[in-house]
């Protein structure tokens, strides 16, 4: 049974607040342990979304959120007069924390808004907001579960790229929680997992989650995705996204343009599961949007990084897949066939 707040229907919990403040569940040391590392800063925060502690678009969102509360209630200590000055910086070091997720920048829009508002004592209020674009995330998720699993039906396999569950999320997930939802209803038979290099979120998260739920599951390299679709294994490949411009270009885990080449190419069909926060409308097409790259030293070998070594290591991690490849978009606002700027303006 969960300890889930919103509901016993997800397992996992990435994030907690608490009197003590946001008790953040180390991505890194999964599935090794299940590590919760407590932040009452938003400068620490800030830190735990850079490091990859907490990771997946509305997972970072949400932490983000509850950041901001906790820079209120620093700020409002130290100066009840001044704390929305200087609550600018949190802000600002929390919109820094990383690039692509639109989520991010998203979240820190709304508590922005709602700190324009707030009389008296900000943690109170902003607490309230955090909170509840946390359960409004669980519950799109399981929306947008019930809406994708429909398109799912008959489908005996699928394929899922990178980490989509509850861990990035506020629970249950976003193509996890497709998957989870479409696995309740019966008929699909197993679950494929890219290992999703360099970060591993499906050989470490990913297929953690899905064995916690007792889904049968099988790992991939991510290489090996061309020949599992040639094998008419999976029917549909079902991804997350981190941000999703206008005209229905996504960017998501590098590696997801890979994927959909290749279910173009297979006759796979191509499900992008995100909530409405993902959706970036002040953004026209995917072009516009900013690709994280990391450090070089998370795919090269030390010994290359000594001096005299000519190599060198580029680390994209996110790409960005034309609508044209996708075959819907799910939200929990409904669903968009055949994505286009035309298509997507029905969510608005
Ligand atoms: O680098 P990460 O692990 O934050 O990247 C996560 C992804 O790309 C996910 O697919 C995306 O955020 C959707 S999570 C519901």
């Amino acid at each position: 049974m969960s300890d889930h707040p919103f509901s016993t229907a997800s397992s996992v919990q990435a994030l907690k607040w608490s009197d003590r403040g946001l008790d953040v569940l180390d991505q890194r040391a999964l599935p090794g342990e299940v590590l919760y590392q407590t932040f009452d800063t938003a400068a620490g925060v800030a830190e735990a979304i850079s490091s990859m502690r907490v990771r997946g678009a509305p997972a970072i969102g949400i932490a983000a959120a509850y950041g901001v509360v906790l820079g209120a209630k620093h700020g409002f200590a130290r100066g009840p007069a001044v704390w929305k000055q200087a609550i600018e910086d949190d802000i600002r070091r929390l919109a820094e924390s990383r690039p692509t997720a639109v989520n991010l920048f998203w979240a820190l829009a709304r508590m922005r808004e709602a700190i324009s508002r707030t009389e008296g004592d900000p943690v109170p209020q902003l607490l309230a907001v955090a909170r509840k674009i946390h359960e409004d995330d669980f519950a799109a998720n399981l929306a947008m579960g019930e809406l994708g699993a429909n398109l799912l039906a008959g489908a005996q396999g699928v394929l899922t790229h990178c980490n989509t569950g509850a861990l990035a999320t506020g629970g249950y997930g976003t193509a996890l929680g497709v998957i989870r939802s479409a696995w309740r209803r019966g008929g699909m038979e197993r679950v494929y997992a890219t290992e999703t290099r360099p970060w591993s979120q499906g050989a470490r998260l990913t297929v953690w989650e899905l064995n916690q739920d007792k889904i049968p599951a099988t790992l991939l390299a991510d290489s090996a995705a061309a020949w599992l679709m040639k094998s008419g294994a999976v029917q549909w490949a079902v991804v997350g996204a981190d941000r999703i411009a206008a005209n229905g270009d996504v960017a998501n885990k590098i590696g997801t343009y890979s994927l959909a080449v290749l279910a173009k190419h297979h006759g796979v069909k191509l499900m992008v599961v995100a909530p409405t926060s993902t959706v970036d409308w002040a953004t026209a097409s995917g072009a516009d949007i900013v690709v994280e790259e990391r450090d070089q030293r998370e795919l090269l070998h030390p010994c290359f990084l000594e001096a005299g070594s000519v190599v060198g290591a580029w680390n994209p991690v996110f790409d960005v897949t034309p609508a044209a490849l996708v075959d819907a978009i799910v939200t929990e606002a409904g669903v968009v066939l055949n994505p286009s700027a035309e298509a997507m303006a029905s969510l608005r």
